[in-house]
């Protein structure tokens, strides 16, 4: 199954395992977080090096907390530009602010724009009086991306889509699962029921998809994205689409790749 390779770049040497998924998806497995998230940010600085007015979209969450620091090393350490990169923000909760240090806008804004040095950067304002008028406003502002960066969480879900939200999905507010609140709250975070997204319409129609996910609880969740039906009740099997597997690469550990077998 597996077809065991090395690369070689910046004199570290990462034991990759890559493999087919279904429907065109591209599978590369390392065996620890700390390589997976180094191949991570490897792959996301070709974007800025051979496109340098491309469009990113980035998730944010714990999973992203190594690569953006990784892609925050390697960016000065080989003098990569990213002044002319546009930043989309992937999701936000309702009743966050900007400065709130629960916010995704902080979180991009102390990891990504700032260490990054991105000027050209949009996000959503989870303080807005109208919730829906933002998710309006955003989606105005969106072209299709060049990359889109995603974790994945609680029911398969990628942004904030939960279970049952709609393959074509636009920018829109969401109500958050029980789940979704339930892991929120299990971290200590404030509980929020509402939260605005980029649609899984805006994540499909991306020239690129990278995917990034650890542990055994993501296993869990990636499963059912690989191997059942693709279907709205798992939001992520919309990566399995016709024409939007072979785009999708997902980054995983070993635990994470438990269920491959390799
Ligand atoms: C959250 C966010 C996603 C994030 C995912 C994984 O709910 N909406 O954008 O990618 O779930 O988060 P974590 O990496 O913290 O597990």
């Amino acid at each position: 199954m597996a077809v065991s390779s090395y690369i070689e770049t910046d004199r570290i040497i990462l034991p990759l395992r890559e493999t087919n998924g279904p429907d065109g998806i591209r599978i590369c497995v390392l065996p620890t977080e700390a390589q997976t998230a180094i191949f991570a940010a490897r792959s996301i600085i070709n974007i800025p090096i051979h496109k340098p007015d491309a469009t990113v979209t980035f998730a944010t969450g714990n999973t992203m907390v190594q690569p953006y620091a990784e892609l925050a090393r390697l960016t000065a350490t080989m003098g990569v530009r990213w002044s002319d990169i546009r930043m989309n923000h992937l999701d936000e909760y309702g009743g966050a602010s900007a400065n709130d240090p629960e916010s995704f806008a902080r979180y991009l804004r102390e990891r990504v724009t700032v260490p990054l040095g991105i000027i050209n950067a949009h996000f959503m304002n989870g303080t807005a009086d109208n919730l829906e008028h933002e998710a309006a406003r955003y989606e105005s502002l969106l072209t299709p991306a060049d990359l889109v960066i995603l974790g994945i969480g609680p029911g398969g879900h990628i942004g904030f889509n939960e279970p049952q939200t709609p393959f074509d999905s636009r920018t829109h507010v969401v109500q958050l699962s029980e789940e979704t609140v339930s892991r929120d709250t299990a971290r200590g975070q404030t509980k929020r029921t509402h939260a605005i997204t980029q649609g899984i319409g805006n994540i499909t129609e991306a020239a690129q998809i990278l995917l990034i996910a650890y542990g055994k609880q993501k296993a869990e969740y990636l499963r059912p994205v690989l191997y059942n039906d693709i279907t709205p009740d798992c939001p992520a099997s919309a990566l399995r689409l016709p024409g939007v597997g072979p785009k999708v690469s997902l980054l995983l550990d070993c635990e994470a790749a438990a269920w491959l077998n390799l």
